[in-house]
């Protein structure tokens, strides 16, 4: 699936977000445009977006409310990219340095805060009920985020708090930007459980699929592999391959990672001895199949989302949304 015939098929309504969030963005300060425009030739998929007018059309027939939500959600995940840039040290998004390597950390968090602000700006025209979404999404991401650290301080990481965190830092935006959608068409309560369900669920597969491509560097995700490791975060590949491994061996893995230094604590430098350990890591993924599984896992949940869609009446939205499915599973970036 092509993603960018999706958008053409969405026609006056993807123009309608595009001039929202561009108008959204505008500011007279040359450094804040310059920020600006760098994000903006930047951007990745927008996948948010292209859900939330989806399920907007998948609920009824979208409006000017409609393209606010597509705008909202892309720009909170783009002030949350910009934290987390800060948050992880991370120089490399999308194949090119991070606003955080080429403008400096304050300046991210910053220009963070002003996305937020520019969305919580369109927000007040929205209605309560989509406010409540990104408000929910929002408290959800932060709290998400924070458990992910203290787990990267504790290493004690079981799965259930793998899927708590990635339910909350991944999975409540793309439910808040459809559940968005289907609000500002006036979808019946119903109808929005449906799409709760499957965003939720395609959500989960989305982040499962970001947490394989760290143990595939042969793949050009635009990202840096075996940065997961670097960061302590215990995600899905390691803990399945612990899962088949005995518990001697997931117990000397998790010690070996013990001695990673915190990079928030360190300053993102890698010392070779660390290289090794996440060598190692790798293999013990390798060796116990964590990639294969964590794939079979994450297409359980892709085929949860399609089922999900069930009450929703045929259209070529909700047949748009089952393929999306299927690519989040599959997807190369
Ligand atoms: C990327 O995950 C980060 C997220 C999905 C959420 C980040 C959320 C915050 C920083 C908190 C909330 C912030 C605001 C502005 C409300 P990752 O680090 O696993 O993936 P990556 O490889 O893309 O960095
Ligand atoms: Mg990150």
């Amino acid at each position: 699936m092509d993603i960018n015939n999706v958008k053409k098929e969405l026609g006056a309504d993807w123009s309608g977000y595009h001039e929202t969030l561009i108008s959204a963005l505008c500011n007279s300060n040359e450094f804040v445009s310059k920020i600006n425009n760098y994000l903006i030739e930047n951007a990745g998929k927008q996948l948010r977006p292209v859900l939330s007018l989806l399920s907007a059309r998948a609920c009824g027939e979208p409006n000017a409310t409609s393209h606010c939500c597509a705008a909202v959600s892309e720009m909170i995940h783009t002030a949350t990219l910009l934290h987390d840039d800060v948050a992880d040290d991370g120089n490399l998004r999308r194949g090119v340095p991070t606003v955080k390597a080429v403008f400096g950390q304050a300046a991210s968090i910053l220009a963070g805060d002003y996305w937020l602000a520019q969305a919580l700006d369109i927000l007040t025209q929205c209605g309560k009920d989509v406010l409540a979404c990104y408000t929910h999404a929002v408290k959800e991401l932060s709290i998400g985020e924070l458990i992910q650290m203290e787990k990267a301080e504790s290493l004690d990481t079981e799965k259930d708090d793998y899927y708590s965190i990635i339910a909350k830092k991944t999975a409540s935006l793309f439910v808040a930007a459809m559940k968005s959608g289907a609000i500002s068409v006036g979808a019946s309560p119903e109808t929005i459980g449906a799409i709760e369900k499957y965003a939720y669920e395609l959500g989960v597969a989305f982040q499962i699929r970001d947490d394989i491509f760290d143990y595939k560097p042969s793949m050009d995700t635009g990202k840096v592999a075996g940065a997961d490791i670097k960061e302590r975060k215990i995600t899905l590949p390691l803990l399945c391959a612990m899962e088949s491994s005995s518990e001697d061996q997931a117990k000397e893995i998790r010690e070996k990672i013990a001695h990673i230094e915190n990079t928030l604590t360190k300053g993102g430098k890698i010392s070779g001895a660390e290289m090794e350990i996440i060598g190692q890591v790798n293999d013990f993924v390798q060796r116990f199949n964590g990639v294969a599984k964590s794939q079979a896992i994450l297409e359980e949940h892709s085929r949860m989302a399609v089922q999900a869609l069930a009450p929703l009446p045929q259209c070529w939205a909700k047949e748009r949304l089952a393929e999306l499915a299927e690519y989040v599973g599959k997807r190369e970036k």
